[in-house]
Parts: C-alpha cells; structure tokens; sequence
C-alpha cells in the first residue's frame, strides 16, 4: 500500500494533491461548479446524498488520476439528514443508557443506511464534554465525564467502522471536535477554552486516545482556541499529542471553514495565504469548506513559502485511508440494499430509546394504573421536531426543513393513547403553552382540562430555537410560560408526573417537587413511545445521568468530578451539589449492594449485587476512585469503570472489574502521565453520590507489592 500511495503522489500535480485536501459544501456551490471540483480531483464532498453523490463520484473517477472522492455527512444519531432513514436518540440520549453494545449497534445501523445513500463517512461520535451546560450543542455529547465518553465513543466507532474498512457497511469515523471544545468560556460556543496543556491531557484527550485506539480513522479540528491558540494551529495539539503521543494514523479534516476563521474570527493570521500555510504546517490534512485554500497553497508551494512536503504529507494521510476503505475498487458505498428505514433498524432505535428514558423521582405514583383519565399538557408532548432535537432533515438548514416526516414516528402523545386504549383509559390533550412564549399559550384552559381527570402528565421541554450551534442559553430555566403552567397545574392538587422532553438538562427545582419526575432527552423516532412504556411499567426504566442537573445556572459547571479545596464548600444561596448527579437514575426495581473486596496486588475489585425487587431489571454498577494526596489536585471522585447489568428479581450476581494501575493515573506539573504511589479509595455503587458508593481503601506502592489499608 504505501508504495502505491507513493507513485501515486508521484504522480500527481501540485493542482492535485491541493484538490485532494479540499471539502467542498455542495449545498453552497453550483452543480457545474461542483462537478468541475470533482474532475479536478477534490478530495471529498459534504452534504450530498444518493445521486447527486453519485453523479460526483463518476465525474471524479474520470479525472486524470481517478482518484475518487469522499462523501461526508453528519449523521450523528442515526442518517438523519435522510428522511427515510432510522432516527435514534441523540448521543447524550443513548449515554444515558451507558450501554456499550448498544452504542455499537446504532453505529453499525447508522453505517449501513449512510453507505446505503452511497457515502463513505460519518462526522461523528462528538467526544466534546458538556461540563457547561449553557452551551448549546450538549446533546450531541456523552456528557460531562471523559471516561464514559471515552467507552461509549468507542463503542460507537466500532459499530461504524466494523472490521474492514472495505466492507460494503462500514463507513469512517469522526471524532470530533479536537479538542476540549465545549469548555469555551461562559459556554460561549467557539470561544477561547482557557485550557491548560496539562489539564487537555489529564481530561480532554481521555476520550480520543480511546478513539484512536478504537482505530477512529479521521479527528476534526475544532472551533474555538486552547489557551489563545486556535485548535486549527495548535501544533502541540495537533504534531505533539494527536500524531505522537495518540499514535492517531487516519486523517485530520478541520471544522467548518475554520481557515478562514483564523482571519475573519480569531485575528490571528492577516489573510488567507498565512491562515492556509499555518493550517497545513499544523496537520490539518483536508480544509473543510474554505475553497480558496486551493490557489492560496499552490502560490505559497510556487513562491518557495511552503515546503511541498506538507502537502504531501497531508495527501499521504488521505490516500492511505481512502486505500484502506478500498475505494479505488469500490469508489462507491454500495451499503445494503433496502436497509433504510426497514424493520430490524426500527426496533434498534425503539430498544436505544427505551435505555435512555431516565426515572430520577417517584413518589409511588408510577407505574401510572387504573387510571379514568389522564389530561397529557405541554409544549413537547406532540411535537416530533423538539423530540427529534438537531441534526436531522428538517431541522438541519441545509435539508428539508419543511418536510414533516412520514416515518413511523411516535411521539409522547401518540404513545400515551396506544397504551391508555388498552388500559381503557381516556386521554384529553392540551398543548397549553408553547417552549416559547405563543400568542395562543393556553394556561387556564389547560387548568380547567386538567381539573376533569385524575392524572397529568406535564411534559414541559425546549426545542432547536434554543440549542444546537450557534444556541447557548444564559438562563436554562424552562422558557415561555412553562413554569407559569406547571405551577398552576400543581395548584390543582392533582396527581402530577413531569415529563422533561429536552436536549439537555434544565434548571427545574419546582418541576422536580413533582409526584414524579422522568427525563426524556431527544428521543428520537420511538422517544414518545418509550415515555409511555414507562409511565405505564410497559418498560422498566434503566437509564441513568451522563451529565448532572443543576439548580440553577448560576451553579455552572457543577460536574461531579470536581477539584476539591472551595472555601466555604457551597453558596450561600444555593447547595453546593446539583439537583441531580451523575449516575442518577431509578429503576421499578431496587438494587443492593454488598461485600465490596479489592485486591491492591490483583486490581480486581468484586461487589455482590441483588436484585431486592420483584420484576426483572438493568442496573449500571459505577466505580470511583479517589487518590488521596497528589502532587497536583485530583477530583473528589472519578469514574473509573461500569458495567450495565441485568437481574432477574431476587437473583444476586458477583460482578467483577479488572482495574490496571494506568487507570488511576494523574498528568503531573511535567504534564507527564503518572500513577503516583500512595493512598487510594474506591467507590462502587448506585451513582456518584456518596450515599450511594460502598468504599475502601488501599495503598498503591512503587513496587509491585502492596498492602490493604
Ligand atoms: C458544523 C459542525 C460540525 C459538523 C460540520 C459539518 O459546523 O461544527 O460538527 O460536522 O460543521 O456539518
């Protein structure tokens, strides 16, 4: 292969390997113009689908070298810019489910539909953390811890990628956005991250080295800057720790336009000629969107300011991934066949969307039966738009916004009568309000509906107005009149379930005083379906939090995993802890824990967990660590290793971790990545809480022996 890759660069003009680092946005160019990209040799194409795709790729097969191009596409929770495809929950959604299998089977399903449509890549999983949650693009994370991001990132790679790159169903992997993106200050969406090195590598980089060694084949560069430098030129990030340290082999392709940003955004580069000579002298192997770094790299190569090396390099990445997938014998994905939408990939995402319904409060109300008439009220509870959330084709500007969907869709609404027909039920509906403020908003009428049953179910939320790029939010109480309704709903003095249909974690205190409180992140197609298997005990609920609920926003970040060391250990008006925590979630089923035992020698830590309920349920055993003293300051508690287990009632099951010393480790002032000797605590149970951990302690020494506390 490399010999091949090598003629083959031999061969080719500077016009054409400076095509080949080019992705062009066919929803911003001309058909003509992109077709003469592609007989120029571009190196892929974003945002187009079935023919018009195929049209490119013959053009681009006919170029003088036939070198073919790469479609890309961001189908980040399903194909969803494809109206045909399977929609599944969003990533935060299905990290509820912290389910690695999963996570795999929706890459894989995902993969089959995407190169169905006759493309080859993914710009997903997003291993940003969403450890600030005004920011706008939290439900495209795993959420706030780098480890189970990290896991889950993986598991989705692999279901994407599968074994051979060459198959007819795996399509390439993008992790994205390298790196640190979310932790822009005040979440301010692309700013600066005032991250230091040192923390990139103790936090940040958690997720990618684990996506590098999941062989992600490509890494996007992000927005935004680390420390005053942008992403785009960081060469630490990028030659230092991305090349040297991951090992990462693939291909890095920037964020959108992010070369021109470095001039239009940043300030950090007069014009384009140095933004592309920096950009390329960086690593960055293919130029998302930013055309004219085309003529801007040939003058700098022509004019001696640019070792033609670089380019080559970058090709080489190119060409040696676009090799592996085999796409000179097979330039196009042939995917299966009639797979879009069918059967087997609905009930993938019906199953994704039952894991990640989250049940955080229940007072005894739920499961809800032998109930006369249930008044379901709220923005969200038949709205497909809002559950669907973003990167969809009719939300994504660059699809059919317009179109609403034909698919099997199920929203709350629509779940909640199916079940209640068959429980002989009656369902009265009113939106009552909107997410925002409508001319219409409907808050006595609801009321009045409500005082003539026995139940409501409120589901209050928000919708891709308020989130997504280019959508944070200062202020996460709910929007509109939401509250206005709940409360007056809860005056009523009747029996009252929230339901929170929501891209992301909202600041609801009083919601949360509900007789019950479930968390539907955006669900996707079944998420309606799967709320109502819940309320009414169809469907045990398993999920748990990826990422913490605050009180109020004026808590932000309030991740679990923090530094210790506050004067004064909280606000004065307000706890220090969240609403809800990491790991939260409750089950129709209760789960104990006993008999922790850790070996310091082995690293194996063994707890007995019992199923104390009476129906079959799932229970994510977390485990924690602690490092006592440290050279540099360490987090209260990290995640260090889960297991989703399933128990039958009564059934008790030793479930056992293999830890290795590497996973307690620290990055030192030397930003050297270290396990330091010491005293060490480990923490196993429920979720993050302390109430909910079972711990012990234990030394870790230089040598290999080691004693029990
Ligand atoms: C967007 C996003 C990125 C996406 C890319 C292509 O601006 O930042 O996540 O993959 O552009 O659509």
């Amino acid at each position: 292969m490399e010999q091949r890759i090598e003629e083959l660069i031999a061969h080719m003009t500077l016009e054409e390997k400076a095509a080949q680092m080019v992705q062009v946005p066919y929803n911003q160019v001309t058909r003509e113009e992109a077709l003469e990209w592609a007989k120029k040799g571009a190196g892929s194409f974003l945002h187009v689908l079935g023919d018009e795709a195929r049209e490119l790729q013959a053009a681009a097969v006919k170029s003088r070298l036939g070198v073919p191009v790469l479609f890309g596409i961001d189908a980040i929770h399903g194909h969803g810019l494809n109206d045909h495809a399977t929609i599944f929950p969003s990533q935060l959604a299905l990290a509820c489910s912290w389910d690695l299998e999963l996570c795999t089977e929706m890459g894989h399903v995902t993969a089959r539909e995407v190169a169905t449509d006759g493309l080859h890549w993914t710009f997903s999983p997003v291993l940003c953390l969403a450890r600030d949650l005004r920011w706008g693009r939290v439900d495209e994370t795993f959420g706030e811890d780098a480890v189970l991001s990290g896991e889950l990132g993986a598991a989705v790679i692999k279901g994407y990628q599968g074994d051979d790159l060459s198959a007819p169903d795996s399509i390439l992997a993008c992790a994205k956005h390298y790196i640190g993106y979310g932790e822009a200050v005040g979440a301010r969406d692309a700013c600066d991250t005032e991250i230091t090195f040192r923390k990139l590598k103790d936090i940040f980089v958690i997720p990618f080295r684990k996506a590098v060694e999941a062989g992600c084949a490509t890494v996007m560069t992000a927005y935004g800057s680390v420390d005053g430098t942008p992403f785009t030129i960081s060469r630490k990030a990028m030659k230092e720790l991305l090349r040297e340290e991951l090992g990462f082999q693939g291909f890095v392709v920037t964020d959108w336009d992010n070369v021109a940003s470095l001039v239009t955004k940043q300030y950090v580069c007069e014009n384009l000629a140095e933004a592309s000579k920096k950009s390329a002298e960086a690593g960055n192997d293919m130029i998302m969107t930013t055309t004219a770094f085309f003529e801007e790299v040939i003058r700098l190569v022509r004019d001696g300011k640019l070792k033609e090396k670089v380019i080559d390099d970058a090709v080489r990445h190119i060409l040696t991934v676009k090799l592996r997938m085999g796409l000179f014998e097979q330039p196009e994905k042939k995917g299966i066949p009639g797979c879009i939408g069918c059967e087997e990939h609905l009930e993938t995402a019906k199953e994704a969307a039952r894991e990640s319904i989250v049940l955080l409060k229940n007072n005894g109300i739920l499961p809800l039966r032998n109930r006369k008439r249930i008044a379901v009220i709220g923005p969200n509870a038949d709205d497909i738009k809002a559950q669907y959330g973003d990167w969809t084709y009719f939300t994504h500007p660059n699809f059919h916004e317009k179109k609403i969907p034909v698919r099997p869709y199920v929203t709350v609404l629509e779940g909640i009568r199916r079940i209640a027909e068959v429980e002989d039920t009656e369902i009265s509906y009113i939106k009552g309000c909107g997410v925002l403020s409508e001319r219409d908003d409907a808050v006595e009428q609801a009321v009045a509906l409500a005082k003539e049953c026995d139940t409501i179910v409120f589901v209050p939320g928000d919708n891709v107005a308020l989130h997504g790029e280019f959508h944070d939010r200062a202020n996460l109480e709910l929007s509109g009149k939401q509250e206005e309704l709940y409360l007056a709903l809860r005056k009523t003095g009747i029996p009252l379930v929230t339901l929170l249909v929501t891209s992301k974690p909202l600041c609801i205190p009083k919601e949360a005083e509900s007789d019950a409180l479930v968390i539907a992140f955006n669900g996707g197609m079944f998420g309606g379906q799967a709320a109502a298997e819940v309320l009414f005990g169809r469907y045990n609920p398993c999920g748990r939090l990826p990422v913490s609920f605050p009180y109020h926003s004026g808590q932000l970040p309030v991740y679990y995993n923090c530094l210790p060391g506050w004067h004064g250990g909280k606000y004065v008006d307000f706890p220090a802890e969240p609403l809800f925590s990491f790991g939260e979630g409750l089950s129709y089923t209760k789960f104990h824990y006993e008999n922790l035992r850790f070996s310091a020698d082995s690293l194996l830590a063994e707890i007995d967990l019992t199923n104390a309920g009476d129906r079959t349920g799932s229970e994510v055993v977390q485990v924690y660590f602690r490092d006592v003293v440290s050279s540099v300051m360490t987090p209260v508690k990290k995640l260090i290793a889960f297991r989703r287990v399933t128990l039958a009632p009564g059934e008790t099951r030793t479930i056992g971790f293999q830890l290795r010393r590497e996973d307690f480790a620290l990055v030192d002032e030397q930003e050297r990545t270290v396990t330091e000797p010491g005293e060490f605590i480990l923490m196993v149970g429920h979720s993050s809480k302390t109430e909910d951990l079972i711990q012990t302690g234990f030394y870790l020494n230089d040598q290999s022996d080691k004693s029990d506390l």
